[in-house]
């Protein structure tokens, strides 16, 4: 008895020692230990034991279970600790490393374009006013100079939301807005959206921005106009960017004019930038016209003004080579992540 026990020990523990995971322990334990195990077996063959010796064979069973069971505990402990020891290396933080970066935001390049011209005018004394995008006809239209049947009215396919009130196509009104208040002189830009019933294409969408601009005083002359704008494309642009008015037509101004700039690609050879003419038009200026200044109830014989209206997609288009307008309004980060 006393041999077999030993052997069974002896078995257990070499067993024990060769359980590499919880699991195989416990298979040892089970097989030992267990309802059908060894160990068990032998306690069952008790009764066949005389009962003058079972005191003493009890004694030696009861040694050998408890030796196992130490042993199958010692095991049992030894390999949480080295599981616990391989967890924590593998979570191991290392503190050294940099930081993941969040994604940042980027400005998009209609704002990168206006915050520049708001840089530039503002350094010139302008103040930066705001105008009401739901307008009505007469800021839009009439105190414009552009009456009811005016063809410049067709021109600007107008979202109208009910006869008298609209969706502004220009940001013209805002000079109307600001010579209604009396404060003379005048030195403001004013930026905004204007919407125009247009199809969506390459150069063209039914909402778009434009800058407008506005100097009323005493001696204002078509030399200002010419200094200031002249001033503010090569701010824009570069020193090198030459300008070029050509006489045009608006209702508001007058006489009016169309500003080119040299194309800042070619320098004006002529290249697929500016389609061969060495030349950009960026925007429409020129004198306001004393009706203007009128029936916004300033006296055209003691003050002039000049006006600009410039679109803001154009000049970002431009100044960031973007040869298609609707990548400006699709939000794609893979465009924006650009500027
Ligand atoms: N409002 C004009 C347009 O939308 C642009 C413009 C031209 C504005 C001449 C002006 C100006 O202030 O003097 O086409």
């Amino acid at each position: 008895m006393k041999e077999r026990l030993d052997a069974i020990k002896e078995q257990a523990l070499k067993q024990i020692q060769e359980s590499l995971s919880p699991e195989k322990l416990n298979e040892v334990r089970v097989s030992i230990l267990g309802k059908k195990g060894e160990l068990t077996a032998v306690l069952k063959g008790m009764k066949d034991v005389a009962p003058e010796d079972r005191p003493k064979v009890g004694a030696i069973v009861n040694e050998t279970r408890a030796e196992i069971e130490e042993a199958l505990a010692k095991a049992k402990t030894k390999l949480e600790s080295l599981a616990l020891e391989a967890q924590m290396k593998a979570e191991t933080i290392d503190v050294t490393l940099p930081a993941k970066r969040p994604a940042r935001g980027h400005r998009h390049p209609n704002q990168i374009a206006l915050e520049e011209m708001e840089r530039i005018f503002t350094g010139l004394g302008y103040e930066v006013i705001e105008s009401p995008e739901v307008e009505k006809d007469y800021y839009n239209f009439e105190a414009l100079n552009i009456p009811a049947d005016h063809p410049a009215k067709d021109e600007q396919d107008t979202f109208y939301i009910n006869k008298e009130i609209l969706l502004r196509t220009q940001t013209s009104g805002a000079q109307v807005h600001e010579m209604e208040k009396g404060h003379l002189p005048i030195r403001m830009i004013c930026p905004g959206r204007v919407y125009r019933s247009d199809e969506v294409d390459a150069t063209h969408s039914p909402v778009f921005h434009q800058v407008e601009g506005m100097v009323v005083d005493e001696k204002t002359t078509f030399a200002d106009l010419k200094g200031t704008l002249t001033e503010f494309a090569k701010e824009l642009f570069g020193e090198d960017t030459k300008v070029k008015f050509r006489p045009h037509h608006f209702p508001f101004t007058e006489p009016s004019a169309e500003m080119d700039v040299s194309c800042f690609k070619c320098g004006g050879k002529g290249c697929r930038f500016c389609k061969g003419e060495g030349w950009i038009e960026i925007l429409g200026c020129g004198m306001v016209h004393p009706h203007v200044l009128e029936m916004s109830g300033i006296d055209p014989l003691k003050y002039r003004g000049f006006a600009f209206g410039v679109g803001l997609e154009r000049i970002a288009l431009l100044k960031y080579e973007i040869d298609d307008m609707r990548l400006m309004y699709e939000n794609d980060a893979r465009f924006l992540e650009q500027f």
